[in-house]
């Protein structure tokens, strides 16, 4: 028969007094049951170690006697065993590969006694099981759930994790953030064009220049060349269907952007120099009326002064 519970091998410690020789007998036993245990010596020291086979019928605690015996001498001490019965919990999926939007039930079940805590399920009481509904979307593709049973024994919580991981077939998709529709660059500079189509199956990409049907390449650090630019169809496949996105690609040329910059600045030059000169000319003619007024009063003045 198979135990259903199985515990780490059980080390018992004795210090004998005085030197220790490798003729020490040593006895170990669970209860009434003689373990055949194998000894380990060192200088004042040995260690005994046996494995036991239990029977879900013997949980609780047991009494584990080791004894040596030397000569006429005999020493021995008895220590407490628990055995428990702890299975990992079950964590089910009612599927685990589903097309996007269906609704999966998520379940944890642990033996009574024990408490479940489920990733993705509100917490709640603690409870031997726990579970909740999920609606499959592609960000749950390759979601991993994670169930973890707690069991109090002798003192000391013992945790058995279990994992499931969700597939959820979709796609393709194509979307701004992961294949912007419009891209411009500079002649001549280093460029990679991103375009990433998501889906499970994972979809296949490619992308043709509407008028000739000349390849984009995608993914590639590539020299921008004018022949470039143009508008292109981008398609992403999988056995789910398909999808498709217009790509535009504007290739700058920085010769004529520097012949535009010269113009401007001239242009900005030229301006300033004929509005500075207007102003100026404006003023001067400004003062001299002034003068001039001032002359004809103060004449005036010295006209009224003067007696017939
Ligand atoms: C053990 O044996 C030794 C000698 O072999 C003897 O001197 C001693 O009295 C014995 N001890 C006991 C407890 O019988
Ligand atoms: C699951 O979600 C999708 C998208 O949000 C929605 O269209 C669909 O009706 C939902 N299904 C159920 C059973 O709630
Ligand atoms: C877990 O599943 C196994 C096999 O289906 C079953 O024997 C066991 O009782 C289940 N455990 C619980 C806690 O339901
Ligand atoms: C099980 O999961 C719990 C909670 O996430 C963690 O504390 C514990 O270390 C895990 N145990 C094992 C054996 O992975
Ligand atoms: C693409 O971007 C350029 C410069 O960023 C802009 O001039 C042009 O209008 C945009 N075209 C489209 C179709 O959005
Ligand atoms: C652009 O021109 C280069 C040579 O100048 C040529 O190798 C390349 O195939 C052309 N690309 C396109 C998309 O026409």
């Amino acid at each position: 028969m198979i135990p259903i519970a199985t515990r780490p091998p059980l080390p018992a410690l004795l210090a004998l007094l005085g030197a220790l020789l490798p003729e020490a007998q040593v006895l170990l036993a669970l209860e009434d049951q003689r373990l055949e245990p194998t000894v380990e010596y060192s200088k004042d020291s040995l260690w005994a170690t046996a494995w036991v086979k239990v029977t879900p019928e013997e949980k609780g605690i047991q009494h584990l006697t080791c004894a040596v015996i030397l000569g006429n001498q005999t020493q021995w001490t008895q220590e407490k065993v628990t055995i428990y019965s702890f299975p990992a919990p079950n964590l089910t999926l009612s599927e685990s590969e589903v097309p996007e939007g269906t609704m999966v039930s998520v379940e944890c079940k642990a033996h009574a006694g024990a408490v479940v805590t489920l990733s993705g399920a509100s917490a709640g009481t603690p409870a031997p099981s726990a579970q909740f509904m999920l609606n499959a979307s592609a960000e749950d593709n390759e979601r991993t759930f994670l169930c973890s049973a707690a069991l109090e024994v002798a003192g000391k919580v013992l945790h058995k994790n279990k994992t499931q991981t969700l597939l959820v077939l979709y796609g393709p998709r194509l979307d701004e953030r992961d294949c912007p529709g419009n891209w411009t660059w500079e002649e001549d500079s280093q460029q990679t064009l991103k375009c990433q189509a998501w889906g499970n199956p994972v979809p296949k990409l490619d992308c043709h220049r509407k008028v000739d049907g000349a390849l984009l390449p995608i993914g590639d650090l590539r020299r921008v060349m004018r022949n470039m630019s143009g508008t292109y169809i981008c398609k992403a496949t999988s056995r789910l269907g398909v999808v498709k996105r217009e790509v535009v690609v504007n290739v700058i040329h920085l010769q004529n952007n520097i012949v535009t910059t010269v113009i401007i600045l001239v242009a900005v030059l030229v301006i300033s120099s004929i509005v500075g000169i207007a102003a100026y000319l404006y003023n001067r003619q400004r003062k001299i009326r002034e003068y001039k007024l001032q002359k004809a009063q103060a004449a005036a003045a010295m006209k009224l002064n003067t007696p017939p």
